[in-house]
């Protein structure tokens, strides 16, 4: 998704600027600039594909004296991914600049509106019908705010945006609407990014603007005013912990490596001051205030589906609660069927899922309790739930969700004993099974991890020729077979399809030959048997198998892989690591982007 950064400060703007952008590259882009105010003109640098293309245009001398301006990283909505449509975007006298993140849904209308007043057009944007409202509006006399005041009164979308004037320089405005904008102050300079990590190397003292605020700031002042009236409003400064090495890739090859050997550490993180150790109780004082749910509702997108998927199994064979699990965009156009005592459960990485958050707008305006689980703090999801429980997994780089789910699945695990607990399911000697492995688990896994890498290297080069792929699993693993073969497909692009094993023989065994390889999720529990029925149909139809199976297992198959066996769904832990480390080699051994895979965002900001 697009990245935007702001900076009005006294260093050179051009070099920090382009540090920002860098850290906002995992959000996925496909063209990049920047503009600036020198010696009375506004200076426009803009590049299709990578950073570095811009960075080869950047050579002239004055690029070093601006210190301030905006920069943009663009992933196209509106009109293809080029030069002309990359950002900035300037009025038609080039007095302005504007970055902008979102869609204006009604440009078209905008765009014939101002054609009436004689602006023409340079791109086949909707950003650029913004930047030219406002500057129709500044030429009947006003203020810059008062024009972008004016200017977003007509609009209907979403965005967040920076602009500059070549009138002012040194002064910034910014204003987000359903779209993330964070303000940060510095000494002596101050930023606007899409992220924390674009300024975490300047300040760690941040604002989450909120929607219909706009930001007017240089080196030594900002205001915050309510976009509409342009009355000033008082905002809290919050002090950031993050440390920038822990949204760097600490010295792995990649940010996905990073983040799936990170996960130990996630499931500690995820425990901490969650499990009260004489009495193995679980706390979740987000949640005290909220009934047992007769029914929850989860809602989520892509991985975090699936982990929803995975919380279907876990929390109506522990607490006995029947649980739905939908996918946010096909919910959201659907007629709520309303229920009483039911809880809406949204599953968001970044928080700011356009689907996700649009489905919990939906709940909300029904009066139903929202609970979400959420990893990033201050986001649009955790703000709108009524509840929220933070998933603690840390900055989330690479556009492959890892350690995300792990972390999802950890708290989901929680809330699952949680309730359970409360609805007097399960003893303490049971939930003291369950607590007392998962604290176990973290050790075990910073062991396995390195070894599973090993394996997966292998296995993944015997199988990289493969055009398309099973995963198959039963009970609580066919959502991770499902997370392993969307892993496996938006990193190596080898097609791959997740399936419940006892689907196979309704259709899909057809497709099966030689070519046709199938990683199966066999571990020693109550369904083996079952699987190994399934294994069976797909040998005799000579389809190759690699199995991630456990000791004592007795399966024979192409490629046995061995994991490590622990408590019920804790071998979860195990499975979901293995599946990721066999995309992630595959994809390496390929060639492939791994971090920024092609067509992909890190958040789907849009629809
Ligand atoms: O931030 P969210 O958890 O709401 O994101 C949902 C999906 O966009 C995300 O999980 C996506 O499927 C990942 N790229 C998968 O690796």
């Amino acid at each position: 998704m697009c990245g935007i950064i702001a900076y009005a400060g006294h260093r050179p703007a051009v070099p920090v600027l382009i540090q920002g952008l860098k850290s906002l590259e995992y959000r996925g882009y496909d063209s990049a600039g920047l503009a600036f105010v020198h010696r009375e003109s506004l200076h426009l640098f803009r590049a299709s594909g990578k950073l570095e293309a811009l960075e080869t245009k950047l050579d002239s001398d004055h690029v070093l004296h601006a210190t301030s301006g905006i920069g943009h990283t663009r992933w196209a909505t509106h009109g293809l991914p080029n030069e002309t449509n990359a950002h900035p975007h300037l009025d038609i006298n080039a007095h302005l600049a504007i970055v902008h993140n979102g869609i204006i849904e009604n440009f078209q209308d905008l765009k014939t509106m101002l054609a009436g007043f004689g602006c023409s057009f340079r791109s086949e944007t909707d950003t650029e019908v913004l930047v030219c409202l406002i500057s129709q509006r500044l030429k009947e006399g006003g203020s810059i705010p008062e024009a972008i005041s004016w200017a977003l009164n007509l609009i209907e979308g979403s965005y967040a945006f920076a602009l500059i004037s070549k009138n002012h320089p040194g002064t910034i405005w910014a204003a987000r609407q359903a779209s993330p904008l964070i303000f940060g102050q510095g000494t002596g300079e101050n930023f606007v990014a899409s992220d924390i990590p674009a300024f975490l190397p300047f300040t760690r003292d941040v604002i989450f603007l909120e929607d219909n605020e706009l930001v007017e700031m240089n080196s030594d002042q900002w205001t915050v005013y309510d976009a509409r009236t342009l009355e000033p409003i008082t905002k809290d400064i919050q002090a950031i912990s993050w440390d920038v090495q822990a949204a760097r890739k600490g010295g792995y090859k990649h940010y996905m490596l990073k983040e799936i050997f990170e996960q130990p550490q996630v499931i500690r993180d995820c425990m901490t001051g969650r499990i009260e150790r004489k009495t193995w109780n679980i706390q979740l004082p987000e949640i005290e205030s909220l009934p047992i749910p007769k029914r929850l509702h989860i809602i989520a997108c892509g991985t975090s589906f699936h982990a929803g998927l995975w919380g279907k199994y876990l929390m109506e064979n522990l607490a006995r609660i029947p649980v739905d699990v939908e996918i946010a965009s096909e919910f959201r156009y659907k007629p709520l069927v309303t229920e009483e005592d039911k809880v809406y459960l949204t599953i968001s990485q970044s928080g700011e899922t356009a689907d996700t958050l649009a489905a919990l707008a939906l709940v909300k305006k029904h009066g139903f309790p929202v609970l979400g689980l959420c990893n990033v703090v201050g986001s649009s999801i955790a703000r709108e739930s009524d509840h929220v429980i933070f998933t603690q997994a840390g900055p989330e780089i690479s556009v492959a969700s890892t350690k995300a789910m792990c972390s999802q699945l950890v708290l989901i695990f929680l809330l699952s004993l949680y309730w359970a607990r409360r609805k007097k399911l399960l003893d303490s000697q049971a939930v003291e099974n369950a607590v007392g492995s998962l604290t176990a688990l973290p050790d075990k896994l910073e062991l396995e991890l390195p070894v599973m890498r090993e394996r997966a290297a292998v296995i993944s080069r015997t199988y990289s020729a493969s055009r398309s792929f099973f995963f198959l699993g039963r009970g609580i693993y066919y959502p991770l077979a499902l997370e392993g073969a969307l892993k496996l497909k938006e990193i190596s692009y080898i097609h791959a399809e997740g399936y419940a094993a006892g689907e196979l023989k309704h259709g899909p065994i057809a497709l099966i030959d030689p070519d046709f390889p199938t990683l199966a999720i066999a571990p020693d529990d109550s369904l083996l048997g079952k699987i190994k029925s399934n294994l069976k149909e797909i040998q005799a139809r000579k389809g190759k198998i690699i199995a991630l199976t456990q000791d004592g297992t007795g399966l024979n198959v192409d490629d046995e892989w061995t994991i490590p066996k622990t408590w019920g769904a804790l071998n979860s832990f195990f499975i979901l690591p293995a599946l990721q480390l066999f995309a992630y080699e595959t994809a390496v051994y390929l060639g492939k982007d791994v971090d920024q895979p092609r067509n992909l965002a890190k958040s789907v900001t849009v629809e």
